[in-house]
């Protein structure tokens, strides 16, 4: 029955949205450690980077001063030579919450040499650097208060440190574009992607090292022991070459589509910033256009439809349908034939899209095809948010809004899961997950907000300026 009453009378209880926003805030809010915001109290209780990304672009709809102090906490962290570490360790949790523990990475010792800070603990990998496009929504939530307490004018030289230190020390295949040396920096942990790579490192011991995540999650959802074993002994030896790319002979490097994508995504939000802090957007957007080219030849497979990561060990693309090879949809000036396949094969039997619950992150018809495993079936809220917006970049409004109303409906049913399986739909891992509520809150409208939340524009980073 329609209510008579208008939209604004309504009870927040009468109003979904009204409810899911609620609830999204409360759990933003309960993750909130005083400085930012933990992924999970439980699973992940520190700082990690591209989730404070992902949680800051919630945030900045709740307290935009708030969101701001979420990527000020991370980006105080960074590392003398510009990188951003994936984890930012909260020196009051307890050593054995969380496995790899400060004690492992040693960062402020064995990452001294590359400007590791003497008095924060963090990790020595890095994820995913959506920072710069988390710091200009943030901006553009506030731009008065923003401006006010010189945010971007802070931010900006931090930004740009590490897209160089990512452009420059990560260029291993020296092509152009970003190189990831562990399989949590793409942040799509056990992917087959990385399967034959990672079958060339000799694991680690298994009684030299005590997972933690298998306490808070099912086993049958997690990676596997072996595969720690493999993570642990990239970690190790990074960490005993001093975090240092000269030195490190790096037995695991690949060049991830959605690594890049989200580079380049962020050089172009790093234009905007610059122009906003008085610094030359130009060079900015000459990067940005040059990784573009560069993905594209290096990445692109016309044959399969989708990108694929490129294997620097063996100088081979890994024929493997991810998630990660259709987020560069997220790219602005995408060759369109590029555009038509990519669009035509999200909605094709590898992802399903329309059938399956959000985008799955790996290929449904794959030989390895877990529908509960982590990173190797199940769908993923921000991937399906990235995979969203370049929906609605390149023109794609229905099949964008249809994925907008699944992640909303997906985040609600599942009591903002970390990931549901494909199929079915049902949460998998952990619950309250933070970038789960954050997202789902940014594609909400907003009270009051006249525009479409998650709808970017072609011709740039996707929100007017205000
Ligand atoms: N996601 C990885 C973990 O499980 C690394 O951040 O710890």
């Amino acid at each position: 029955m329609t209510s008579v009453l208008e939209p604004a009378l309504r009870s927040p209880a009468a109003d979904p949205d009204a409810a899911l926003r609620r609830d999204a805030a409360h759990v933003l809010f309960s993750n909130w450690t005083g400085a930012a915001t933990v992924p999970s109290r439980t699973l992940y209780p520190h700082q990690w980077s591209w989730d404070s990304a992902f949680i800051a672009i919630g945030l900045r709809h709740l307290s935009p001063r708030r969101a701001q102090r979420e990527l000020e906490t991370l980006l105080g962290a960074q590392w003398g030579d510009g990188r951003v570490p994936h984890i930012v360790f909260n020196r009051s949790v307890p050593l054995d919450a969380y496995f790899p523990s400060p004690d492992f990475w040693r960062s402020s010792s064995a990452g001294a040499a590359c400007g590791a800070p003497a008095d924060i603990e963090t990790s020595g990998i890095v994820q995913p650097p959506v920072h710069a496009l988390a710091a200009w929504k943030v901006h553009l939530a506030d731009p008065a208060e923003s401006r006010r307490r010189g945010f971007l004018r802070r931010m900006y030289p931090r930004l740009a440190a590490w897209h160089r230190w990512l452009a420059s020390s990560r260029d291993l295949g020296g092509g152009g574009l970003t190189a990831i040396v562990h399989p949590w920096e793409p942040g799509l942990d056990n992917s087959p992607v990385w399967d034959t790579a990672l079958a060339r490192i000799e694991p680690a011991p298994p009684a030299s090292f005590r997972r933690a995540d298998l306490d808070h999650s099912a086993a049958a959802d997690r990676p596997t022991d072996l595969d720690y074993g493999r993570y642990v002994r990239l970690a190790a030896t990074y960490r005993d070459h001093g975090y240092d790319d000269a030195v490190t002979p790096h037995a695991f490097a690949l060049e991830d589509p959605g690594f890049n994508a989200l580079l380049i995504a962020s050089e172009h939000a790093l234009a905007d910033i610059a122009e906003e802090a008085g610094a030359d957007p130009a060079p900015h957007r000459e990067r940005a256009a040059a990784a573009t080219t560069a993905l594209v030849a290096r990445l692109w497979s016309a044959e399969s439809g989708v990108f694929l990561a490129r294997d620097l060990v063996t100088g081979e693309a890994v024929r493997t349908y991810s998630v990660s090879g259709l987020t560069p949809l997220i790219v602005p000036g995408l060759p369109d034939d590029v555009v038509r396949a990519l669009v035509g094969t999200a909605h094709g039997e590898h992802f399903g899209l329309g059938r399956a619950h959000l985008v799955p992150s790996y290929d449904l018809t794959g030989p390895v095809f877990d529908a509960n495993r982590y990173w190797r079936g199940p769908s993923w809220f921000n991937t399906a948010w990235l995979v969203h917006r370049g929906l609605a970049l390149h023109g794609q409004a229905e099949a964008a809004d249809r994925l907008r109303a699944q992640v909303l409906a997906d985040a609600r049913a599942t009591g903002f899961a970390e990931y549901v399986e494909p199929w079915s739909g049902q949460g998998r891992g952990i619950r309250r997950f933070s970038w789960t509520a954050a997202l789902a809150l940014d594609l909400l409208r907003q009270p009051g907000d006249t525009r479409d939340a998650g709808f970017p524009r072609r011709n740039g980073q996707g929100e007017p300026r205000r």
